[in-house]
């Protein structure tokens, strides 16, 4: 699995453990920046790793700021794009399970490692279920 990953400055040190994780768990990625904690805008790096996601140029996504919120936002507006905020392992798992999420997105300032950690299991050893949630995926498109 190759996997892009960016945050804002808020979440940088928090990018750092996730890059170590994917790393020791066998998969691959891309680090979309920031590069330093210096203050940046979280809509820049969330669209660079939609972006990614959207034209396929990796699997999935992860992104982190503040809260999630934020990025969780911002990647939703690029097309095929599906950015999962995540509290706990549960909410990763169903993501995955039944929105084919496609970025996850989760706070560094209110979860831990230990949190993150088992958030990252539980996401990548969900699978999409399919079925009546591809149904309920195809309705999701852009309007107004
Ligand atoms: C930055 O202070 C903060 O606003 C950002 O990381 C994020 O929480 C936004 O949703």
């Amino acid at each position: 699995m190759n996997i892009a990953v960016a945050s804002d400055h808020a979440g940088y040190e928090m990018k750092k453990n996730v890059l170590s994780w994917l790393d020791g768990h066998g998969h691959t990625f891309e680090d979309m920046g920031p590069y330093s904690e210096d203050s940046v805008d979280y809509p820049d790096y969330a669209r660079k790793v939609a972006e990614a996601v959207s034209k396929g140029q990796v699997d999935q996504g992860i992104l982190m700021c503040g809260t999630g919120i934020g990025v969780s936002i911002a990647a939703n507006k690029v097309n095929g794009v599906r950015a999962a905020l995540v509290c706990g392992p549960e909410f990763a798992a169903l993501a995955r399970q039944h929105n084919n999420a496609n970025v996850l997105c989760f706070s560094a300032r209110y979860n831990d490692m230990d949190a993150i950690g088992k958030i990252l299991e539980s996401w990548f050893s969900a699978e999409f279920e399919g079925g009546r949630h591809q149904r309920r995926i195809d309705k999701i498109e852009p309007c107004c």
